[in-house]
């Protein structure tokens, strides 16, 4: 496959970052975005040079030469959506979570199998290249026996009691907020780079508002404007989580999730303690890996050709010094599904989360809120 074309359905926040990223690659095009807002469709398609904007993805689907398409729509339309595209024979490219509960995301791994198209789930933080560098560097043994891990994934942006959009709507979101939504990034990262599975979880889920004031909130996630009116809304979903999770291999991780911790914009952070050293990665100084040692001075390393494992350096666009970040996170994991659809990457160096990683970390969630419900450990079934 040379050329590949492309169509992002669903342009608010995330949407607009897939069409930047995709142009970020070589031999893509972006043929197709579809939108609900018909006027912001074609908006959008107008603004970045796209030749065709529809109302619905039905429509999409009957457009001629698309090889695959990314849903970047609310999380309750992820299902419908990927299953209709899966049945169309396109290939596709999920937002996470993947769906709302195992019983959808169990079928859409059936429906893969079945239709055999590619299928990504968007949990892109494994693809930054320290993230990668991080996983090579525990795989070869660098900081000797991991022993144990400490994560975070803390946010403020619904600290406020007056915050409120979809995300607090169970429909729209299913039984979890804050685990579903960043917990299973978390989940993601902690199982990618110790190369193994979390095989039990203990978690207390936490909302600090059992009420919320609504108002009216116009433009997409992250946006700031508001109508006057406010009702009173009860809240079902967890503001925060604090989880013990157990890998394969018997080592205890721990996660702290929270999307009301003030200051804290997209505090994502992952520390690995080995038996020789330890490994600390954080997203929003996505373009260094801290190596922490006891007798010695600490190591930063840089996102460059130069430092990092040979299996890594593809990833990388840019010399130490000119900082990378979420959109070369997020572009290397649109890059990486692409490459696999190419089929011009060796396999060993394809790394990105599939339909089947999607539903596995949707298991973690349902196991998270069977833990705080009955205040105990919960095994992952096969
Ligand atoms: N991977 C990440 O780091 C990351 C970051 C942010 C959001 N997300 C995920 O992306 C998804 C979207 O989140 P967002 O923050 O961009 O939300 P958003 O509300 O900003 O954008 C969603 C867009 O989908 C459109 N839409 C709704 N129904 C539609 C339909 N039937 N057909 C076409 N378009 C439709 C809306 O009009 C809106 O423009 C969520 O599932 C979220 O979890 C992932």
């Amino acid at each position: 496959m040379e050329m590949i074309h492309a169509a992002v359905v669903g342009v608010g926040f995330i949407g607009k970052q897939h069409i930047e990223a995709i142009h970020r690659i070589p031999n893509t095009k972006v043929v197709a975005v579809v939108e609900t807002d018909f006027i912001r469709a074609q908006e959008t398609a107008a603004d970045y040079g796209i030749p065709h904007a529809f109302d619905n993805i039905s429509d999409l689907l009957k457009l001629d030469g698309l090889d695959v398409v990314h849903i970047c729509t609310p999380n309750h339309l992820h299902y419908p959506m990927a299953k209709e595209v899966i049945m169309a024979k396109k290939n596709v490219f999920c937002e996470k979570p993947l769906a709302l509960n195992t019983s959808q995301t169990q079928e859409l791994v059936e429906l893969v199998d079945t239709y055999k198209v590619k299928s990504a789930v968007n949990h892109n933080y494994r693809s930054n290249v320290m993230v990668r560098e991080m996983r090579a560097r525990i795989l070869r043994g660098d900081i000797g026996k991991p022993l144990l891990g400490q994560g975070q994934y803390i946010q403020d942006w619904l600290m406020f009691d007056t915050d409120y959009d979809w995300h607090f709507d169970p429909e729209k979101v299913g039984p979890s907020r804050s685990v579903a939504d960043i917990g299973s990034h978390l989940f993601d990262l902690v199982q990618f780079v110790y190369n193994e599975k979390i095989v039990s979880v203990f978690a207390k889920l936490i909302t600090v508002y059992p009420t919320r004031k609504q108002r009216e909130q116009f433009g997409e996630t992250f946006s700031l404007e508001y109508g006057e009116e406010v009702t009173e809304v009860p809240v079902e979903n967890e503001d925060a989580a604090f989880i013990i999770a157990k890998l394969e291999s018997g080592i205890h991780v721990s996660m702290d999730v929270s999307q009301v911790t003030g200051g804290h914009k997209n505090d994502l952070r992952l520390v690995v303690s080995g038996s020789k050293a330890s490994l600390t990665w954080c997203q929003e100084r996505a373009d260094i890996l801290q190596v922490g040692k006891r007798d010695e001075g600490n190591e930063i390393v840089y996102a460059d050709s130069k430092y990092v494992d040979p299996s890594v350096r593809r990833l990388i666009s840019l010399p130490n010094g000119h900082a990378v970040g979420w959109a070369d996170g997020l572009k290397n994991s649109i890059l990486d599904f692409y490459s696999d659809l190419r089929g011009d990457v060796e396999k060993d160096q394809i790394g990105y989360p599939t339909i089947a990683d999607g539903h596995n970390l949707m298991k973690l969630v349902e196991a998270c809120l069977e833990s705080n419900e009955n205040n105990r450990w919960v095994d992952i079934k096969e």
